[in-house]
């Protein structure tokens, strides 16, 4: 049994801030047998479409929506599975007051107008299924609206007395839940968090009467000032609704939290994609700053619940049609990264390269491959990065990043792709087709800010059998032994276009350090046990259990010990393997600065694996712990 749990600042304890409080379940260590991330819902391969809101803000109507989805239809970027048509922010007039039900701005949605004076999104979402696509639409978890708090100056704000346009979630989670799904047959909602983030008591908004105080759940800038807990719970009672409403499973949970309230440790438990970041603009640095929001989080994406480093802003700014190296690169690493690939572009006014670049069959496929491996870094540095993917038939995806403005020399090797390096490997370039063969390493030379992506061929350096590292879709850190959630230190922080270089500059915020990473130590370091380094393995903190999927592999087999980066070394760790919920293998208890141990167990039959690592230790800051080349083999 755990003596620490993991503490997060619960309601009780937020009006003071204090800490700690315990709200982590003791028994987050024992084997359960079983698979703890989100499944339901309709989110196998990461979802894709197209979103208003890049396009146009809240400047939406439904000619600007199905303008955009017939072309869709028409260029054929539907048959390459863009099938969900989202609208974001903007179509709602208000919340009727006798009964609560929720009013479309029908100015704008022309066909939801009812005979009878109501009006329904119905016509709209029968017109998009008939067309062969899914329709989505866009609500708040708060009482009011992002564009209510943040940006009023942009049209189509809700209109009437305060309570009329209290337009959110909060206080009708299952009558608009039931309303949009049942109702009006939506098949995905994106919950934004505005309402329970900009509405203090002391807001001159809510002192001039314009809105109700709600005190706020989340501060995006103090993971400290976040009650966590409350913020999770209000999402899982729309989980529960959508649940309810959608017993066929037809739906996607979209969750728009911006990488606050610690919701990389809790998101995959609850929908099916969550935004790792503030909002992506058309700038470069932008997308540096999205992208390294979700570059280290490979293991908290599974087939089913994703991680959404915000929509695509292919065809403006810094990515449209004169910087078409730019939006390569933002198209090739989204989908390397297993991202949903939301459009967001006016596709009625689309340029014929832009479309080309949406459409790269092969790069989509990247994107969708059954196996949901989000890709792992390879090779990390401020300047250049590769990610690879480890694709359902064994081959893998790679990106080749140059993050500079300047060209970039980089050389990739067999042991990137954990390929042997004697023998020949095949690349086909995703943008041109072309191929090579190489032995060992490859130099290229990549343009400012490009990005080369490849399907590669070699011999694997395991040939029966699986690193771990390979997989993260069948990896669940169903608990990461993070005590303390922490905001990540590494993630690139842009200047933001609504701030410009007012306060005192991009702190770091996003909670996720310290989370399990493949191939790296929890805080970036290279894996390593009493001296040996590891290339390839699991690193995580101690007094984590993490879930694996065994699909007919029959031996575990891993060099464990506490790994050289431990800061605590208190008390030893042992590690556990369980077998659908039973203990195949324990190791002796590890202490700091011991040669790793090898633990060896045999899994035949058993379809969920869970690796524990326990300490004894009372401590804020666990050890970190490695399971140095852990593999699945035959
Ligand atoms: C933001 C969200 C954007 C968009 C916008 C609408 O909070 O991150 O993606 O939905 O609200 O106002």
């Amino acid at each position: 049994m755990r003596a620490f749990s993991k503490i997060l600042v619960s309601s009780a304890a937020s009006a003071a801030f204090c800490l700690p409080l315990a709200a982590h379940a003791e028994g987050d260590l024992e084997p359960t047998g079983e698979w703890s991330a989100y499944q339901r819902g309709n989110a196998d391969l990461p979802p894709m479409g197209w979103n208003s809101w890049n396009a146009f803000t809240s400047d939406i109507d439904e000619e600007k929506l199905i303008g955009s989805a017939d072309i869709i239809v028409k260029s054929g970027l539907a048959q390459k599975g863009y099938r969900y048509i989202d609208i974001d922010d903007g179509w709602w007039l208000h919340r009727r007051t006798s009964d609560g039900r929720m009013i479309i701005r029908t100015d704008n949605f022309p066909s939801a107008a009812m005979p009878d004076g109501s009006s329904s999104f119905r016509p709209l979402t029968d017109k998009l299924h008939a067309m062969g696509l899914k329709a989505g639409i866009y609500s708040d978890i708060g009482r009011n609206s992002c564009g209510q708090v943040f940006t009023s100056t942009f049209p189509n704000q809700p209109e009437g007395s305060v309570a009329e346009r209290e337009v959110g979630l909060y206080g009708h989670i299952d009558q608009d839940i039931a309303l949009y799904f049942k109702d009006w047959g939506f098949d995905l909602i994106k919950v934004d968090a505005c309402g329970i983030r900009g509405l203090p008591a002391s807001d001159p908004k809510v002192q001039s009467g314009q809105y109700r105080a709600l005190k706020p759940l989340i501060d995006v800038d103090s993971l400290g000032r976040t009650d966590i807990p409350a913020v999770q719970d209000l999402y899982e009672q729309v989980r529960d609704s959508l649940e309810k409403y959608n017993p066929d499973d037809d739906f996607v949970f979209s969750l728009c939290l911006w990488g606050s309230a610690d919701v990389r440790s809790w998101a995959k438990n609850v929908g099916n994609m969550s935004r790792t970041s503030e909002d992506i603009s058309p700038t470069w640095s932008r997308l540096l700053f999205n992208l390294d929001s979700t570059s280290r989080r490979a293991l908290y994406a599974h087939p089913g619940s994703w991680n959404d480093p915000d929509m695509l802003y292919l065809g403006a700014g810094e990515f449209d049609a004169n910087h078409l190296t730019q939006a390569r690169s933002h198209f090739a690493l989204w989908a390397i990264l297993n991202a949903p690939l939301m459009i967001g572009y006016d596709l009625r006014k689309a340029d014929p390269e832009i479309m080309k670049i949406l459409g790269n069959q092969d790069i989509i496929a990247l994107n969708q491959d059954k196996a949901g491996n989000q890709a792992v870094l390879a090779f990390d540095s401020s300047d250049a990065q590769i990610f690879v993917k480890t694709l359902a038939n064994g081959e893998k995806g790679v990106a080749i990043l140059n993050r500079t403005r300047a060209p970039l020399e980089a050389v990739l090797t067999a042991e990137h792709l954990k390929f042997l390096s004697n023998a020949g490997i095949d690349l086909t370039d995703l943008w041109s087709g072309k191929t090579m063969r190489f032995v060992g390493e490859q130099k290229f030379t990549l343009a400012p800010q490009e990005t080369l992506i490849f399907r590669a061929r070699g011999k694997r350096i395991l040939p029966d059998g699986i690193y771990l590292s390979e997989q993260p879709g069948i990896i669940n850190p169903a608990d990461d032994g993070v005590v303390v959630p922490e905001p990540e230190p590494v993630t690139y922080r842009a200047l933001t276009p609504w701030n410009g270089t007012r306060g005192t500059g991009e702190h770091p915020r996003y909670g996720g350090w310290g989370g399990a990473q493949a191939d790296s130590t929890p805080y970036g370091e290279q894996l390593a046990i009493g001296g040996k380094r590891y290339a390839t393995g699991l690193g995580v903190l101690a007094n984590s259990r993490l879930e694996v999927r065994n699909e007919g592999y029959r031996q575990f087999t891993a060099e464990v010990g506490v790994d050289d980066s431990a800061r605590n070394r208190s008390a030893p760790v042992t590690f556990e393997i369980y077998g659908d919920g039973k203990l195949l293998a324990k190791s002796k208890p590890q202490s700091f600065g011991d040669a790793p141990q090898t633990l060896e167990a045999d899994i035949s039959g058993a379809k969920i694996l869970e690796l524990v690592a326990r300490s004894p230790a009372e401590t804020l800051q666990p050890d970190t712990v490695t399971w140095g080349n852990a593999a699945l083999l035959k």
